[in-house]
């Protein structure tokens, strides 16, 4: 993809030029302020080509991070877009939280970075030494490090909300050998807890055995919560409604399955949210619950 069509993929996640308040560049990454958070979709900007990473910035903000060579061009194009004068950071001065600053990099897309580093290189017929890859690796370290020495500032308000499916409601006497001796009002307090340790500032659970209902819940999230860890039970396997209303309202989503359906039934081995999702916790029992939301807590800057 072209500077050009990323700039454009990226605005496309943010909500378009007319939500685009202010854009600034840093060493590795664009830092976008928008009018509308909400409009913010973080899984998507995360699947843009060449995105490396993305972190939460401020309540109204998204850092994008693309590493030291390709950001400039990028940066450029994204401020012809907008018609958004970037030599500005609005926020310039004004210190962020060092939680605000996590950035979510997964690992495949590290190696990633080292392979467009790496390719850089050869395009400008240096071989990529094995020192250079490694200065440019360390150089996205540093911009985060220098970053998190930022003094502290208030911690955003994030609601969690953690669904689970059908017969979850049934923990404690349903297969014990698979699912656990623990039940569902244990699963409640664990999950409450996670929450609060992880400084969520709000924990809604639900249950329902009901296709539909679970999808009105996901849809009425929109808006109110900034997280979904969700468990859909059978579902997970059968529903494409569940995946549609996880993508309508576009909030960052982790899936969770308290047994390990990977070494199960054949029926059990497609998930149709995994696509919508961060990632997957199997196989931890009830405590697979406590991971997810320890995970979200830090992909939201807590
Ligand atoms: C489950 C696995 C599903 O296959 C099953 O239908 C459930 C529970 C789990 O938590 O391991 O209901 O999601």
């Amino acid at each position: 993809m072209s500077d050009r069509e990323i700039a454009s993929a990226v605005l496309g996640c943010v909500g378009g030029a007319a939500n685009v308040v202010a854009n600034s560049l840093c060493m590795t990454r664009l830092r976008i302020t928008v009018a509308n958070p909400m409009a913010i979709n973080r899984i998507s900007l995360d699947l843009v080509d060449g995105v490396l990473g993305t972190a939460t910035r401020g309540t109204n903000g998204v850092e994008v991070v693309f590493g030291p060579k390709a950001v400039r061009g990028i940066f450029n194009e994204f401020s012809r877009l907008t018609g958004v004068s970037g030599d500005v950071d609005p926020q310039a001065g004004v210190r962020t939280h060092r939680s605000n600053l996590h950035v979510h990099i997964s690992p495949g897309r590290r190696k990633s970075y080292v392979a467009q580093a790496d390719a850089h290189e050869e395009r400008t017929a240096k071989a990529a030494s094995a020192d250079d890859t490694l200065d440019l690796t360390r150089l996205l370290e540093d911009d985060i490090e220098d970053e998190v020495d930022e003094p502290e500032a208030e911690k955003p308000a994030r609601r969690l909300l953690v669904i689970n499916g059908p017969n979850l409601n049934m923990l404690g006497i349903r297969e014990p050998a698979l699912y656990g001796k623990e039940d569902y009002a244990a699963l409640l307090e664990l999950c409450k807890e996670a929450a609060k340790n992880a400084g969520f500032v709000d924990c809604r659970c639900f249950q329902s055995n009901h296709e539909g209902a679970i999808v009105d819940e996901i849809q009425d999230a929109f808006g109110i919560f900034d997280g979904l860890v969700i468990n859909p039970g059978a579902y997970t396997h059968t529903s494409v409604a569940i995946l549609d209303a996880v993508k309508a309202i576009g909030i960052p989503t982790i899936e969770v399955h308290i047994s390990k359906v990977e070494e199960r039934e054949d029926f059990r081995q497609v998930s149709y949210i995994r696509q919508a999702c961060l990632e997957t916790i199997t196989g931890l029992g009830i405590e697979g619950y406590r991971v997810a939301i320890n995970h979200m807590a830090e992909h939201l800057g807590l």
